[in-house]
């Protein structure tokens, strides 16, 4: 046994004889800093995540809360997962030769998750002027034809996957384009940073552009050999991707639902009830449906690997099927506000007797931004006009551990549980002048205090907050 492992904890000893391996200490590296995660659901009840709460004045009460915080602290890495994690005074003895990386001045948080994008639509944001069913004729469908070309996709992607690295955004679930190659070169630009990514092709077998239409069958065929090819290789994941009801005939919903039943841990990523124009057409053409949501679970699409984006204008029925489902909704605020779509109502899937799987998104290009914390800024507007209170720490886990769970992948990323893959983002509070005005002296000693500055950096920060961002252990971006 190496000498060193007789300063181990009992703790991690036991960690390191169940797993059957023995950790070389001098593999390990360090994280000093100040950490924030999430170890719990804000939004359910019991949790002391309110400052109306008075014993939440002071951080020890943190103790029974979802939120985990601590002044200075330690992380250990072993390849690139969290084999340690804690109070720096309570960790540093016990590896005494560690390759130390300290942040005295930084935040450091769990990677952000991003659960609905669409990369072909990296270069038409801010398009003026159209809601949805226009916008996507106007501007998304002629620019997501470009996507036949393998080397302009390769280009989008490799920029893509940097201005999520930018952001803080270490996971993402992506829409790509019809063509398989536009998902071929999204998986490659993630696979090369060693990125968690969920990407498909897009199932669209009518209402847009000849040149953008598969066909039920190819369809189903690309999809069945990127499935083959992708699904489980390093950090990568499939999605069956028919873009919304409007463009899938019912045999090309039959079929995605096929792929979902011969590839059970395969996710189904579409668009339901974003818009009342596309309401209505969704009506028009599935006539014998009770809603929207409806129409996908007519098909067995809807099960506890569904992402659906949007949910805006969900029935009360169709919230209680999702709840029941165990699927996952993505909150777009930003995409939601530009096309002029409506208010998602969170407290209908998070309260009110549901707890839902939420996580918030981008929907880059309707979005207006890849940063998440624009995203949560814009969520927190979603709620207030509808008299409703996001606390900064129910934001904060919508866009970590929340992502997490509504993609499933809570075991492996989402905190900094010990095990766990080491993705991170180190911010700076005084990014920008005005932060930096905003938020003078050290760091918050203080529950009141620590709200606060989150909630300062979620409304005020940007790309310009990120000082790096961490995939796996390894330093994937560099602000300097
Ligand atoms: N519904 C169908 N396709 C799209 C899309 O590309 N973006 C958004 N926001 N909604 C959609
Ligand atoms: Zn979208």
């Amino acid at each position: 046994m190496n000498q060193n492992t007789q300063n181990l904890s009992p703790r991690l000893n036991q960690n390191l004889q169940s797993s059957g391996s023995q950790v070389e200490l001098s593999e390990l590296t360090g994280i000093r800093g100040v950490f924030l995660d999430c170890i719990n659901d804000p939004f359910s009840n019991g949790s002391n995540d309110s400052l109306d709460n008075p014993s939440a004045e002071n951080l020890e009460s943190l103790e029974n809360s979802s939120i985990r915080y601590i002044p200075d602290g330690l992380l250990v890495l072993n390849q690139g997962h969290i084999h340690d994690f804690g109070a720096y005074s309570a960790l540093a003895d016990r590896y005494p030769n560690l390759t130390l990386t300290h942040y005295p001045d930084r935040l450091i948080t769990p990677g952000l998750i991003d659960i609905h994008l669409h990369y072909p639509q990296t270069q038409m944001m801010a398009a003026y002027g159209e809601q949805l069913l226009d916008w996507l004729n106007q501007y998304t469908f002629p620019m997501e034809q470009s996507f036949q070309d393998p080397e302009h996709a390769a280009q989008v992607a490799n920029f893509f996957v940097e201005e999520l690295l930018r952001n803080g955004t270490t996971t993402a679930a992506v829409f790509a384009a019809v063509f398989p190659g536009s998902v071929d070169a999204l998986f490659a630009a993630a696979q090369a940073r060693n990125l968690r990514l969920i990407t498909g092709k897009v199932m669209m077998d009518r209402h847009a552009p000849p040149g953008l239409l598969d066909t039920a069958q190819s369809a189903y065929e690309d999809s069945q050999r990127l499935i083959e090819r992708w699904h489980g290789v390093d950090r990568l994941g499939y999605a069956v991707t028919p873009r919304f009801a409007p463009t899938s005939t019912p045999q090309q919903l039959q079929l995605a639902a096929q792929l979902l039943a011969e590839f059970p841990t395969v996710y189904l990523h579409t668009h339901l009830s974003e818009n009342l124009d596309e309401l209505a057409w969704v009506q028009e053409l599935f006539p014998g449906s009770a809603s929207y949501l409806d129409v996908y679970d007519r098909f067995a699409l809807v099960t506890s690997r569904s992402i659906f984006a949007h949910c805006i204008h969900l029935s009360d029925v169709e919230f209680d099927r999702l709840a029941d489902v165990n699927a996952a909704i993505a909150f777009c605020p930003t995409s939601n506000f530009f096309l002029g779509s409506g208010l998602f109502n969170i407290q209908k899937a998070k309260s009110e007797g549901r707890s839902i799987n939420v996580g918030l998104a981008s929907d880059v290009g309707a979005g207006t931004s890849f940063s998440m914390l624009k995203t949560a800024a814009e969520a927190y507007k979603v709620a207030q006009l509808q008299h409703q209170t996001l606390s900064p720490f129910q934001l904060f886990f919508l866009m970590t551990l929340g992502g997490a769970r509504s993609l499933h992948l809570a075991d492996h990323i989402g905190n900094f549980e010990l095990g766990k893959e080491a993705d991170f983002v180190v911010w700076n509070l005084q990014a920008t002048p005005l932060m930096a005005f905003r938020n003078p002296g050290p760091l918050p000693t203080t529950f009141r205090e620590l709200s606060d500055r989150l909630f300062s950096l979620l409304v005020l920060g940007d790309d310009r907050s990120v000082s790096a961002t961490y995939i796996m252990g390894q330093q994937q971006f560099d602000s300097v």
